[in-house]
């Protein structure tokens, strides 16, 4: 796939191109190909040299077979990123995930790097250190959808030999904030890292990684970041004076500190979200 350029790919789609994510993938994975078809909802503005911009719903079939049509690889970031109303997870993370791997299987597309979520293990407590081996304990109906999402890529890569790294995202923003975050942290650097990888490691079949950096006091282990060759490089550890400074000591008995997931795993009734 290496062009003349020594980019690994030519064309790479990236969902959720106008998040906060995407938008720092943006750039990045820019400069891993030859044309980055970025896409959200809306057609993120201003496309670049070597960008084309999309707007696509991924609830929308026939869209997203047009929208994957010509790409060698994906980095599936659109949908529903926090707890919402069945309906809307319904339509962004289900069907909207399906569509995209249905599409890949349809345009021959054979790696896929998929945002799931630490949610998916998120009503684990916070004393059980947990590992991609263990069953899934989903916080909320997010992370439910992001489960599907890793089981339908597991399915579309045994049946069709669709290679998928599943990025269990724990929380990805410019700086941790607070007590929580300090153990959560994955910078944007190790972002960026983890998702190259997760794009040009050879051979990595199904594999699942704890998106989080080189924290303190970690919750998880993470045997697939070897795998695909990722090592964090960052760690919250130069935040920690800033965040105990500014935030009380936490009590332990908080739903933030009992559960990997922390207010996730409270976050509304679903009778309250039915529609
Ligand atoms: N930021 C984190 O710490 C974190 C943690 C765990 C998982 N994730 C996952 O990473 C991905 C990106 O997260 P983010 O923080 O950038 O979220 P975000 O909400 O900022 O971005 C998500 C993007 O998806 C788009 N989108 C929503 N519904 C869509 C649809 N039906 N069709 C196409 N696009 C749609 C939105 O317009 C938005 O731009 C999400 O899948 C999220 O679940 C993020």
């Amino acid at each position: 796939m290496t062009d003349v350029a020594g980019r690994p790919f030519r064309r790479l789609l990236l969902t959720g191109a106008s998040g906060g994510l995407g938008r720092v993938l943006r750039p990045y994975l820019r400069g891993l190909c030859d044309t980055l078809r970025a896409s959200d909802l809306v057609a993120p503005p201003d496309a670049g040299a070597g960008e084309e911009c999309i707007g696509c719903d991924v609830g929308d079939r026939p869209a997203v077979m047009d929208l994957v049509r010509g790409v060698d690889a994906i980095a599936h970031f659109g949908g529903e990123s926090v707890e919402n109303t069945f309906d809307r997870i319904l339509h962004a993370n289900l069907l909207g995930t399906f569509n995209v791997y249905e599409a890949a299987r349809r345009h021959g597309v054979k790696r896929i790097v998929y945002a799931s979520s630490g949610q998916v293990t998120g009503f684990y407590p916070t004393d059980v250190v947990v590992d991609p081996s263990m069953p899934v304990r989903p916080s909320s109906l997010y992370g439910v959808s992001k489960a599907f999402g890793e089981n339908l890529s597991r399915l579309f890569f045994d049946r069709y030999g669709i290679e998928t790294v599943c990025l269990r995202i724990a929380m990805a923003f410019p700086e941790p904030t607070t007590h929580r975050m300090l153990r959560s942290y994955l910078s944007y650097r190790d972002l960026c890292e983890l998702v190259h990888r997760g794009l040009v490691a050879p051979g990595v079949g199904h594999a699942i990684v704890y998106g989080v950096s080189a924290n303190r006091d970690l919750l998880w282990r993470n045997p697939d970041a070897a795998r695909i060759g990722w090592t964090p490089r960052d760690s919250s550890e130069p935040f920690r004076a800033g965040v105990e400074a500014r935030q009380p000591v936490p009590d332990p008995d908080d739903v933030q500190n009992r559960f990997h997931g922390g207010r996730f795993t409270q976050d509304g009734p679903f009778e309250d979200r039915a529609t």
